[in-house]
């Protein structure tokens, strides 16, 4: 009876297991399907169509810091993002809606819309914070963020490390509270560290910093 019983509850790990496992590479594997495909730009354009009434046609969200300025983004960056937002790994109600099956069919259209979105030039300007607290912010950034995004907020594409120069101020405290709450799970526990231990000021003076940043390359 104990044998039986400890069988069934060993399956029903395995089972769970791998439900999880499952999940993780379906999102890894489309990742990976969206990397080797080679983007058609005009098609992409096409299917950026959808994303125009919340992105705007340049890609620059909104000032009010709700829509993420996304133009001249990093190619694979949009992918990781579009990847997340559909396999509940990154939240939001409007873009899951937005990029689910029913909008973008599979690999090959993530690849040609995240394409289309990293060839636009990066918007210029975005809506700056009150000045405030930027020397603060820019002391903050150059020590603890610089080193993997970059001295102008450049990021990278071959790291995966998003462009955060040129974001709208409120968009980028936003994504810095969530983050330090959590509510970005596909981020590194080392990153939900490192921002949770920022204070308001400090958000607030890195956000503005960013914002008044024209990145280059
Ligand atoms: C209904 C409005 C809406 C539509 C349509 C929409 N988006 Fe978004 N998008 C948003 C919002 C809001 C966010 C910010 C989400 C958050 O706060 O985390 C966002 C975030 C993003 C991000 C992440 C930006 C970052 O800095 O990490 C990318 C990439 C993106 N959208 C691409 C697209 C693409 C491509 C399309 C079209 C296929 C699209 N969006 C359609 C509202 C929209
Ligand atoms: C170890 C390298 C590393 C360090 C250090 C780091 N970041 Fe990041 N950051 C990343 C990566 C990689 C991502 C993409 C994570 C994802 O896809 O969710 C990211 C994402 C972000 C985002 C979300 C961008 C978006 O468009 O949604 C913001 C904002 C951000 N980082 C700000 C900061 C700030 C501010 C600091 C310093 C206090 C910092 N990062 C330190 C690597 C780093």
């Amino acid at each position: 009876m104990t044998t039986v019983w400890s069988i069934g509850v060993g399956a029903l790990l395995a089972a769970l297991a791998s439900i999880a496992l499952g999940a993780e590479s379906n999102a890894a594997l489309e990742f990976r399907a969206a990397v080797a495909a080679t983007p058609d730009l005009s098609r992409g354009e096409q299917l950026f169509d959808t994303c125009r009434a919340c992105h705007n046609s340049d890609g620059s969200g909104t000032s009010d810091g709700n829509v993420a300025a996304i133009g001249g983004q990093h190619y694979r960056v949009v992918l990781q993002q579009l990847v997340d937002f559909r396999h509940d790994k990154r939240w939001d109600i409007r873009m899951e809606h937005f990029v689910d099956r029913h909008h973008l069919k599979g690999p090959q259209e993530l690849a040609d819309v995240a394409a289309y979105v990293s060839s636009l030039p990066r918007p210029w300007p975005p809506s700056f914070g009150d000045g405030k607290d930027l020397k603060l912010g820019a002391g903050v950034y150059l020590a603890r963020c610089a080193g993997c995004h970059g001295a102008t907020g450049q990021g990278s594409n071959a790291s995966k490390t998003p462009r955060i120069a040129g974001q709208h101020h409120a968009y980028t405290v936003r994504q810095l509270q969530d983050a330090a709450d959590g509510r970005r799970p596909n981020m590194t526990n080392l990153h939900t560290r490192i921002v949770s231990q920022l204070s308001f000021d400090e958000i607030n003076g890195i956000a503005d910093y960013l914002s008044r940043l024209a990145a280059r390359n």
